[in-house]
C-alpha cells in the first residue's frame, strides 16, 4: 500500500490527454490498488491516473456513505456510451485542494470499462446521482479536461481559485455548452423550490469552510 503524491492544478501532466491502458499488467495493478489507497487517505470520492502522474486512461471512484463498507470502483480504458439529460453540479478536485464551483453535467452516464482484472463491464448512473457526476468529472481528467472548465460561472470560479491561491481559469479550456446550460436553466425555472433548495445547500457548505 503506498499514498501517492497528488498532483495540483498547474501541472501540464493534468492538461495532457492519457493513453490507453494496452495490458493489465502488475505495475498497472498496483498503479490502481495505489490510486484507491491515495483516493480513501483524501477523503475523495474519485481520482484519476493523471493526478499522480501517470496519463493512462485508468480511474477510480468510490461513491459509498463514508461511514460503511467501501465500494471501490475501478475504470480502465472507459468509454461513455450514452448521456442525456442536463444537471447542476457543485464539485471540488483533489487537484485543487478546498476549490469548488458549480459546473454543468449531464444527468445521465452510461459508461463501458474494463475492470481490474481486464473484465469489460458497463455501469450506469442515473438522476444526476453522485456517481453520474463522479464519472464524467473522472473520465475528463483522460483527456486533460478540468471541472472548471465546465463551469457556468468563470468569474465566481476565479474568485474560488484566488482565495485557495490557484491559478485562474484557463479562458481558452472553457468549455462551451449551451444545450447543458439551457436545459439547467429550464429545470430551475420549472422547479423553483428545488433549485432554491440547491443554491441553499451550496450557500451553507461555503459557509462551513473554514
Ligand atoms: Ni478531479
Amino acid at each position: 500500500m503506498s499514498i501517492l503524491k497528488i498532483i495540483e492544478y498547474g501541472n501540464p501532466i493534468l492538461r495532457e490527454k492519457s493513453k490507453e491502458v494496452t495490458k493489465i499488467s502488475k505495475k498497472i495493478k498496483t498503479l490502481i490498488t495505489d490510486m484507491l489507497d491515495t483516493m480513501y487517505h483524501a477523503n475523495g470520492v474519485g481520482l484519476a491516473a493523471p493526478q499522480v502522474g501517470e496519463n493512462l486512461r485508468i480511474f477510480v471512484i468510490d461513491v459509498s456513505d463514508p461511514s460503511g463498507p467501501i465500494n471501490p470502483l475501478v475504470f480502465v480504458n472507459p468509454k461513455i456510451i450514452k448521456k442525456s439529460g442536463a444537471i447542476s453540479s457543485y464539485e471540488g478536485c483533489l487537484s485543487f485542494p478546498k476549490a469548488y464551483t458549480t459546473v454543468r453535467r449531464y444527468a445521465n452516464v452510461m459508461v463501458k470499462a474494463l475492470d481490474i482484472n481486464g473484465r469489460p463491464f458497463i455501469k450506469e448512473a442515473k438522476d444526476g446521482e453522485l456517481l453520474a457526476r463522479a464519472i464524467q468529472h473522472e473520465f475528463d481528467h483522460l483527456d486533460g479536461n478540468l471541472f472548471i472548465d465546465h463551469c457556468r460561472n468563470r468569474f465566481v470560479a476565479d474568485e474560488v481559485l484566488k482565495k485557495y491561491n490557484l491559478s485562474p481559469v484557463e479562458v481558452d479550456r472553457l468549455i462551451d455548452e449551451p444545450e447543458l446550460e439551457e436545459a439547467i436553466l429550464l429545470w430551475e425555472k420549472e422547479h423553483p423550490d428545488e433549485a432554491q433548495k440547491l443554491r441553499d445547500e451550496i450557500q451553507e457548505l461555503e459557509n462551513n469552510k473554514e
